[in-house]
């Protein structure tokens, strides 16, 4: 059993999904060991509570220097021995304290079809540059912002009535998707990554 280790800020579609999916044995080979927030008032600590998962709190408020946040980060990932970071929404850019602790074993989702629009606020982006689809992907962390090596995506149109809110809702529903489906292949280790590019073996 891979341990791995949610975090989010906001309100914890993703970790609802992954949590469903291990539950109706879609995906094995892994158990959530910890779901962690650096804000008190996320929903998906109440996910994480109704599912007899452990929750911490690392709030971002107590640190201004962003390596401080992330040693102790590690240090509560380490207590839980995490093997595999998933970040569905966590709000904060990582350092390289916490990639270098963790390589390749932190992955993103991020609501577009990267190198396309990094960032925040990308649904709205991707309606205001005119782009005719957009998406969700799945890719491993690195310092930048939405930069690593991507390892899944699925696309959504951009219809001509959409809102972000329309928009956001499709991609949420690829999201749910796509993250579980991506957490599945690393668990079976059969993610080659090779610079930038991941293979997926025995496709
Ligand atoms: C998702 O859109 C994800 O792509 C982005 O943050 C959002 C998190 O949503 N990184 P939720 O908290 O999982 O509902």
């Amino acid at each position: 059993m891979i341990k791995v280790a949610v975090l989010a800020s906001g309100g914890g579609t993703n970790l609802q999904a992954i949590i469903d999916v291990i539950e109706n044995r879609e995906l094995t080979g892994i158990t959530i060991s910890m779901v962690l927030s650096d804000n008190e008032d996320s929903y998906a600590l109440e996910r994480a509570k109704k599912n007899n998962i452990p929750t911490e709190v690392i709030k971002k408020s107590e640190y201004t220097v962003r390596e401080d946040y992330d040693k102790v980060l590690v240090e509560r990932l380490n207590k839980y021995e995490i093997e595999l970071v998933v970040l569905a929404g966590f709000m904060r850019l990582l350092s390289p304290v916490m990639t270098k602790a963790f390589p390749l074993r932190i992955i993103n989702i991020h609501p577009s079809l990267l190198p396309s629009f990094p960032g925040l606020d990308v649904q709205r982006k991707a309606i205001e540059y005119g782009a005719k689809f957009s998406g969700a992907t799945v890719h491993f962390v690195d310092n930048g912002v939405d930069t690593g090596p991507i390892i899944l995506q699925g696309t959504v149109p951009v219809k001509d009535d959409d809102t972000e809110e329309s928009l956001s809702k499709r991609i949420w529903e690829i999201e749910h998707k796509l993250y579980p489906k991506a957490i599945g292949l690393f668990a079976k280790g059969r993610l080659v990554v090779d610079g930038r590019r991941v293979t997926i073996k025995d496709e």
